[in-house]
């Protein structure tokens, strides 16, 4: 217990629970790039995820705690630190840190929004009723056409291009910096696994971002429609 309320102990714990919330993103890009194989694909990976019942709850339950536990040591670490530094620094001499490092509090706090907008858009349904009354052929919740549909909208998909962009700067600081703090690297591979972490960043926006360009593109369509 006193080693969770010191500093380091806050770190600790953004660290793991970082590294969970970093395994769902890895893992949700995986699934939603089955868009690119078709809408049978797309739609049956969610019908399996559907059918994991009890489990599905439990991942979810995991994934919220993290969140919860991430955002707020976070905000307890940004005012242990304003209390223990009340007056700024006269000269705002950064040194070598980067803007995604100067901005985690400000690019965290934007993505938590975007996840609101994205469970309100795709899981709850509520900024869209239509979408959930979308049946495929075989009767269940038709999930490639509800994200055609979705990223057909030019302004939807420019929220989430930039959602996207504001993540991977809050990863392109936070993996380099997880792995520090979890011990995992050393004086000599610092400078790779800072460098890795940058790189996973931008792949991860690659990923994401070809979905909704994509489809605005007309390379991904409504099935039976081609342009
Ligand atoms: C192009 C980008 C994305 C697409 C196409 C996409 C697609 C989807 C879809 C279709 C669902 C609902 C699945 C269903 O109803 O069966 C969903 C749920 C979700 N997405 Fe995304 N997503 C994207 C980006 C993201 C990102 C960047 C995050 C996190 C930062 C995220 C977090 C979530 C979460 C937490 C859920 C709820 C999962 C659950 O219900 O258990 N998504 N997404």
């Amino acid at each position: 217990m006193t080693f969770i309320k010191s500093s380091i102990g806050k770190k600790f714990l953004m660290a793991i629970t970082g590294l969970v919330l970093v395994g769902f993103v890895m893992g949700h890009l995986a699934g939603n790039l089955f868009i690119f194989v078709g809408p049978e694909a797309l739609n049956a990976y969610a019908l399996k995820l559907q059918k994991l019942g009890p489990l599905l709850w439990v991942m979810r339950g995991v994934l919220l705690f993290c969140l919860v536990v991430h955002m707020a040591t976070a905000i307890r670490l940004v005012i242990e630190n304003r209390k223990a530094r009340p007056v700024p620094y006269a000269a705002n001499n950064h040194g070598n840190t980067t803007v995604a490092g100067r901005s985690m509090a400000l690019t965290g706090m934007l993505v938590f929004a975007y996840i609101v907008f994205h469970l309100m858009h795709f899981t709850l349904r509520v900024t869209h009723p239509e979408f959930a009354h979308l049946k495929d052929a075989l009767g269940h919740h038709d999930v490639y056409t509800m994200v055609v549909l979705g990223f057909q909208d030019w302004a939807v998909s420019g929220v989430y291009l930039v959602a996207l962009l504001l993540l991977a700067l809050h990863l392109n600081h936070g993996v380099g910096s997880l792995v520090q703090t979890l011990g995992l690297n050393n004086e000599r591979t610092i400078v790779k696994v800072k460098r890795a972490g940058q790189a996973f960043s931008v792949l991860l926006f690659i990923g994401y971002s070809s979905i909704p360009v994509a489809v605005l593109m007309g390379w991904v369509t409504l099935p039976g429609v081609s342009q």
